[in-house]
């Protein structure tokens, strides 16, 4: 009795966090516009020769406000039926209007994560994101093509890329012929690749202003509003019988069946964990033996430089090997290091 009420409360739970997410992206569009408003007062404010000295700036504004408008449109095909996006799952409908928003309301941090959803649009599916997309990509994808060349039928080899984000990686390990599987646990992130990679059927069919809420480090304001158009390919341009899908949920939990894996490729996930041995642990007991787990991280250094700290970002790239021996630990087959 005592588990069943536990299992209800988890499912509550979950529920809860699911609306929350879903509430976020619905009141971005208000949360957006509150913020001009503010700005707007606070240069109403400004005696008038300060205010002469940025005078276009309430067009400005105005141009954000339209921007606001195409991101908001964007988010609502983005949560258009996401109630039925899993398989397992069925959250049922998602209270609407203001009761929806007092009872499970967005906090900031939310806010800050549907922001960052849309700039992510820009590294993993937009023509502006390719030359960041091939620093951290490619050397994983190279990799991986180099342990499983094309002698080897690429839809034998399981790949799991678990942090997919918004799946990229996986979408491109997917069209190699690899048969892959994205993990992710992030709704924000489960929203938008599913948007992405299951709703868009058109190279540039989007619009989407990335930088508007970006009011620092702009040279000029039109670097603010600067939209970028996605996805840069078609999502479902797939070679035919591919066996590519996204696993939601925590990887630590999803993944437990041992030797199934023929290879983890992982970007910037590592540092995400708590415990960074449990991580380690559950790739080494779900590759099969002889299987490889692709890392690449970024490293930053701390440079003496004439007496100022420098931070310098670095790409580390770490290729583990399971061995076929249980017991022994895995052991370091590489490191290519550009410093
Ligand atoms: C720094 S981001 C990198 C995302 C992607 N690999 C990229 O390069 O754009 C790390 C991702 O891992 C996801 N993540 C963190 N912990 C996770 C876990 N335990 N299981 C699944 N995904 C997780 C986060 O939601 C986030 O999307």
């Amino acid at each position: 009795m005592a588990e069943e009420n536990n299992v209800k409360d988890a499912d509550e739970l979950e529920k809860e966090h699911f609306v929350r997410i879903v509430n976020a992206f619905k009141y971005y569009r208000l949360y957006s516009l509150n913020r001009i408003r503010n700005t707007e007062r606070y240069y109403d404010e400004l005696p008038d020769h300060h205010r002469s000295i940025i005078p276009n700036f309430r067009d400005h504004l105005s141009k954000v406000r339209n921007c606001i408008e195409t991101n908001f449109h964007l988010i609502k095909l983005i949560i258009q039926n996401t109630e039925h996006m899993f398989e397992n799952k069925n959250h049922g409908p998602v209270e609407n209007g203001e009761e929806g928003l007092r009872k499970h309301p967005p906090t900031s941090y939310d806010m800050d994560r549907v922001k960052t959803t849309l700039k992510q649009f820009v590294r993993d599916w937009s023509e502006s994101g390719r030359n960041e997309r091939a620093s951290c990509y490619d050397p994983v994808i190279r990799e991986i093509r180099r342990r499983f060349p094309p002698q080897i039928d690429p839809s034998t080899v399981f790949v799991l890329v678990p942090g997919a984000g918004l799946g990229r990686l996986a979408y491109e390990l997917a069209k190699l012929g690899y048969s892959c599987q994205g993990n992710e646990w992030s709704l924000f992130m489960l929203f938008a690749s599913n948007f992405v990679l299951n709703k868009c059927r058109e190279a540039n069919a989007h619009k989407l202003y990335p930088w508007i809420h970006q009011w620092i480090n702009n040279k000029t304001s039109s670097d603010q509003i600067e939209p970028i158009s996605f996805p840069d390919v078609n999502p479902a341009d797939l070679p035919a019988n591919s066996n590519f899908s996204m696993a939601a949920g925590d990887f630590l939990e999803v993944y437990t069946e041992p030797n199934s894996w023929d290879c983890v490729a992982t970007v910037f996930f590592i540092d995400t964990a708590h415990n960074i041995i449990s991580y380690v642990e559950t790739i080494w007991r779900i590759l099969k033996p002889g299987g490889f787990w692709v890392n690449l991280e970024i490293q930053v250094y701390k440079l003496k430089n004439f007496g100022n700290l420098k931070w310098v970002n670095k790409f580390l790239i770490l290729i583990f090997i399971r061995r076929s021996q249980p017991g022994e630990s895995a052991q370091y087959l590489r490191q290519s290091i550009s410093i």
